[in-house]
């Protein structure tokens, strides 16, 4: 499978930091540790836990942990909720982005953070892909420590609107996460007549939802316009080789972690193989990327 491919700056990082995505991360699955330990461990590297204000930045981590052999414990991160329950923080004070993308689920389907009062710190987890969960602040985890200061802290909103400083959408498209959509439910059809439809609408195409923040934008706008009824259709698709998964434009897309669904305790998407070769996000995963046989009637997201 192609690597996915994206400009990155490289950094000067300094021991025993090392450069994952945009930032400097040191990434360690011996050192154990509740989460207020391992909270000054960073702190005497010069460092703080990892925050994933940007998304994306856990497509990265994820990738390097399968890459490196670390991905044999969950890993503490810098989240949490201890100072007023359900309000989520990283230590940078930003809050934290809930539902999709960041959050994943167990069992019961249901997303986290589930542990109410009882589970107060955030572990990207083993058993779910890496996906974030709340959990006890006193379980021994492993740690991922950012360099500070981080010269290069990227503000998600920046690197969503990369290229359009004033985004202008031509009617009915609309601002969503800095890119101009047009989420097109309940009106269904097959992925090959919704790609038309896009195209018939100013020349428009199928999303290439190649951002992970615009995937929590997306689950944001469809929440708070009650559109969570049906499936909708994004512009990725493997027709033309089995697992190689593709938008229109011919660039990769990217898998795993925070884009492709897990739901409950099944592995993870995409699973159809050859049956299903047509990428949708489903309501029914928290609108996290599943493969679906692309004669299946359902919406569509269109981008201009
Ligand atoms: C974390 O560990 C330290 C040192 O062992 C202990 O003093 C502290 O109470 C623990 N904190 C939590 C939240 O379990
Ligand atoms: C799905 O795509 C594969 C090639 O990747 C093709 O062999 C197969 O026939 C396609 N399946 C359907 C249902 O069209």
């Amino acid at each position: 499978m192609e690597a996915f491919t994206t400009t990155l700056l490289l950094l000067a990082c300094s021991p025993p930091y090392t450069q994952v995505g945009d930032r400097c991360l040191f990434i360690d699955n011996v050192l154990s540790g509740n989460w207020t330990e391992l909270t000054a461990v960073c702190q005497d590297l010069g460092g703080e836990l990892v925050d994933l204000h940007d998304a994306n930045l856990l497509a990265y981590i994820v990738e390097h942990l399968y890459e490196t052999g670390r991905s044999d414990v969950s890993y503490w991160v810098g989240a949490t909720d201890q100072a007023v329950e359900g309000q989520w923080n990283w230590l940078t004070g930003a809050p934290v982005h809930m539902n999709t993308p960041l959050w994943g689920d167990l069992k019961d389907g249901v997303q986290q953070p589930t542990g109410g009062a009882k589970e107060n710190c955030a572990v990207l987890l083993k058993e779910d892909y890496y996906f974030m969960h709340d959990a006890p602040c006193s379980n021994p985890h492993s740690l991922i420590c950012q360099q500070t200061p981080d010269s290069l802290l990227q503000d998600p909103a920046l690197s969503t609107t990369r290229g359009r400083p004033s985004v202008e959408c031509p009617h009915p498209y609309e601002v969503i996460g800095g890119r101009c959509l047009f989420v097109n439910v309940p009106s269904s059809g097959t992925w090959e007549e919704q790609r038309r439809f896009c195209e018939l609408l100013h020349g428009g195409h199928m999303i290439k939802l190649d951002d992970a923040n615009v995937l929590g934008a997306l689950f944001d706008y469809l929440h708070a316009h009650d559109l969570t009824s049906s499936y909708v259709y994004i512009g990725g698709s493997d027709s033309k080789k089995e697992g190689d998964w593709r938008w229109l434009d011919g660039t990769p897309v990217r898998m795993g972690t925070p884009f492709w669904g897990a739901q409950g305790s099944s592995p993870q998407e995409p699973q159809g193989g050859t049956s299903q070769n047509c990428s949708s996000l489903i309501n029914t995963d928290h609108f996290f990327l599943h493969d679906l046989e692309c004669d299946s009637l359902v919406g569509v997201i269109c981008e201009h």
